[in-house]
């Protein structure tokens, strides 16, 4: 059976009574599964040219979907039960989650033409081998972060992206909608976030110290019904969006639509533009109570938007030169008995992990986040390594694990010299398969804290969906199984087998036009070099 990522526990038997499914089959939706259905309907539907209606036909004819709590529920919510044979098809979920996860697996079992969305050969027999499957997933939180700011990505392909994700029971896409090089998120009350902050005049083309613009002016941004679309989109698929507004670093493209938002006494924030370099700028947002009121406006209208129970903050990477230089910061400083610049960066994550505690919401941050005391609600989101996803835990935080000498899947696939973007750590698909996020130096009640892990794919070098395929497949499926399936220990994981599934899984990414890096290297058309072409000697990773 070559379900990526694996299930718990599975069999299948090859006899010569099949279930087949053709015009005559049906969808039995009970209460709860009418999203699985429908994507039935729609995908598998589009794949095989069948009708696949609702109703309730003769057993060998049938497709049924339950949420049986009494068969499945011990899986929970997003635990399911496969049984095919002639008999007929039945999905048995804990949640309608699982029935969705299920009905995903059932693709997998028609073979790589299911992902197709029109058919490709009439004669086509698309036979489910008597299966019994038993699955559920290691971990709630198993996600993707994609930075749409540093390149744009349109609503089309983010909803791609989503149909990806829940091809490989992927169920968070992390949307990073904001950083010093674009703000790609409408909002009413402040237009000139999108009216200015969506647009930069050009790009570097290579590291920031290379003397090379492409001058294409490049933007973009999600209108507040893109939004809308894109979360509920991902809702039917049982993938939940979460927002990144990030502060008070990564800030200049909002102080450029705003200049008022930046420190304005030791820098003429007035001639600011969109930032059309790499790196970490030193532009970083004035802790005023102002800032603050402009921040909670966006905030609102964020939390309009998202229904995730967590909105990021970002809070990574602050640099705080300006804040030493400013009169202004060093009086706020002052006046509120902070320490120093450090704790003025734990006073704006602070203030907004409150303000979105007295909301319903939960505060979750780039790992530097831990330096000045959340509230309990608060999560974070390990990057820098382990440690701060160590330290959280131990502190009694929910903990996302992401480092990025792991997981960060812009750094290069391979070493050598033909990877056309090679920055950072290299981390080959086997690498990723032996990525294991829970550090076994955490006892029991820690290591629970880790509510999963997600896989960051920042898009300085990428600026296109093929490239961002590239980065991600086929690794992406090593890391959904890694987050998905009870793996064991990193040396003892069977990546041979991974392997000899994956051959048949690139025939589904195949289907699915999915431009991934193929085991023997970039195709000739994937040599080209991305936005940041050749790496400069001692770069550090993701700069
Ligand atoms: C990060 O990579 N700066 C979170």
């Amino acid at each position: 059976m070559d379900v990526i990522p694996a299930p718990r526990s599975g069999s299948t038997i090859e006899s010569l009574d099949a279930f087949v499914l053709d015009e005559t089959t049906v969808v039995d939706a009970g209460p709860g599964t009418e999203g699985a259905a429908r994507f039935l309907w729609a995908d598998l539907g589009a794949a095989t040219g069948l009708p696949l209606p609702p109703g309730s036909g003769a057993d060998g004819e049938t497709i049924r979907l339950r949420i049986d709590p009494a068969d499945a529920g011990h899986l929970g919510p997003e635990g399911y039960k496969l049984y095919a044979s002639v008999d007929g098809i039945a999905v048995h979920g804990g949640g309608a989650a699982g029935v969705f996860w299920g009905v995903q697996t059932l693709r997998q079992l028609l073979g790589p033409a299911a992902y197709r969305r029109a058919p490709v050969r009439r004669d086509t027999r698309w036979v489910v081998a008597d299966t019994f499957i038993e699955d559920a997933p290691r971990f709630a939180w198993r996600g993707l972060m994609l930075d749409v700011s540093r390149h744009f990505m349109p609503k089309d392909d983010v909803l791609r992206r989503l149909d990806l994700l829940a091809a490989h029971k992927l169920n968070v896409l992390h949307l990073h909608l904001t950083d010093d090089q674009g703000w790609r998120i409408e909002i009413e009350r402040h237009p000139r976030l999108t009216e200015v902050g969506a647009w930069r005049s050009r790009t570097k083309h290579g590291h920031r110290a290379s003397p090379l613009w492409d001058d294409t002016p490049h933007g973009g941004y999600y209108t507040h019904d893109d939004i809308r679309e894109i979360v509920a989109y991902a809702t039917e698929r049982h993938i939940t969006v979460v927002p990144e507004i990030d502060i008070p670093g990564h800030s200049q493209a909002a102080i450029a639509a705003y200049p008022e938002l930046g420190n304005t006494d030791v820098v003429d924030t007035t001639s600011l533009t969109v930032w059309d370099n790499w790196g970490v700028s030193p532009n970083v947002l004035a802790p005023t109570d102002s800032t603050l009121r402009f921040y909670e406006g966006v905030l609102e209208e964020v939390l309009d938007l998202f229904p995730s129970e967590f909105v990021h903050i970002g809070g990574d990477e602050c640099p705080k030169d300006q804040w030493k230089k400013s009169r202004a910061a060093q009086a706020r400083i002052e006046e509120l008995g902070l320490a120093g610049e450090d704790e003025l960066q734990s006073w704006f994550i602070r203030h907004f992990d409150r303000w979105l505690a007295d909301r319903g919401r939960r505060l979750i941050g780039w790992d530097e986040i831990l330096g000045g005391g959340l509230a309990p609600g608060a999560a974070v989101s390990s990057w820098r390594g382990y440690q701060g996803g160590i330290a959280a835990a131990e502190a009694g935080h929910d903990v996302v694990m992401c480092p990025q000498q792991q997981v960060y899947l812009d750094h290069r696939q391979a070493a050598g010299d033909d990877e056309p973007m090679p920055i950072g750590y290299v981390r080959t698909l086997e690498d990723v398969y032996r990525f294991e996020p829970v550090p076994p130096s955490l006892g029991p009640e820690a290591a629970a804290r880790v509510l999963g892990t997600q896989a960051n794919v920042w898009t300085e070098v990428m600026q296109d969906r093929s490239r961002v395929d590239y980065q991600l497949f086929p690794r992406l499926a090593a890391f959904a199984e890694v987050a998905w399936s009870a793996l064991p220990a990193p040396a003892e994981r069977d990546f041979a087998g991974f392997e000899r599934r994956m051959a048949t899984h690139y025939a589904r990414l195949d289907a699915l036009g999915v431009d991934y890096r193929p085991p023997g290297g970039p195709r000739p058309w994937q040599r080209r070099p991305g936005v940041l072409g050749r790496p400069i000697e001692g770069t550090p990773p993701n700069v």
